[in-house]
């Protein structure tokens, strides 16, 4: 690889940014200074330092994102705050993308990569990976409920769903409001709240658990994200 794409991307800035860093006599290749942009490197065995800071190549990124309310999953939007915008100067990079899509106030667990390749795998209908969503439902969901959607219910543009579990775990008869766990395997949009709908119910609060084999943790507050571990990465893979 070409030392100027290297820094490119490793952050270094824009190609001609890249070119300047690299005239003023900052980098340094295996120990000795380098003035041409063309050198070719190995981004796993050369020791590459700018400004005396060894670099070391990653190609690859992936985080999980505990999402807000009131916040879009999209890369830019000119007047809305996206989820890209959580992210901090240094982990930051504009090929990164939100794996699949929370509505704006839906919370919980957010896949982040730039590896388009798992991105389209986690996405494909043909994975069916299982999400698992915590939500407050207004009303009585019964056990009648849970069976219309484990057989799978026909939504109100005539869409039909397929199989998908859910656990009542707590029914409040004050507020008159269900706490429930529903995992599902597709992604259609809007999916739960259009489920619920399905059957005459409103959805007051969604919050995303789980995503494959990934799982959010407590301590990871809202708006607030982490690196997958090597283990993560390797079970989504
Ligand atoms: N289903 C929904 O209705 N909304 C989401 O954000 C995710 C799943």
């Amino acid at each position: 690889m070409r030392i100027d794409k290297f820094l490119t991307e490793m952050q270094f800035g824009t190609r001609s940014d890249v070119r300047k860093i690299i005239k003023q006599k900052k980098v340094i290749v295996d120990g000795e200074l380098i003035t041409s942009i063309k050198l070719q490197v190995s981004p796993s065995k050369s020791v590459i330092q700018v400004d005396g800071d060894v670099i070391h190549y990653q190609k690859y990124y992936y985080y999980l994102l505990n999402k807000p309310a009131g916040v879009l999953t999209a890369t830019k939007d000119r007047k809305q705050k996206t989820v890209m915008d959580l992210f901090n100067s240094v982990d930051y990079r504009d090929d990164l993308f939100p794996v699949g899509r929370l509505d704006k106030d839906t919370t919980g667990l957010l896949l982040i990569t730039n590896d388009g390749q798992l991105g389209h795998q986690m996405l494909s209908p043909k994975q069916h990976i299982d999400k698992v969503y915590f939500a407050k439902v207004d009303g009585q969901v019964t056990t009648d409920d849970v069976i219309k959607f484990e057989t799978g219910l026909l939504l109100k543009d005539g869409m039909q769903t397929k199989p998908a579990k859910l656990i009542v775990e707590s029914y409040n008869s004050d507020s008159n409001i269900s706490e429930v766990l529903i995992t599902i395997t597709e992604g259609k949009y809007h999916q739960i709240k259009r489920m619920f709908g399905a059957i005459g119910m409103k959805v007051i609060r969604l919050e995303r658990k789980k995503m494959a084999t990934l799982e959010l943790e407590p301590t990871l507050s809202l708006g607030r994200y982490r690196a997958l571990t090597d283990e993560e990465i390797e079970s989504i893979k």
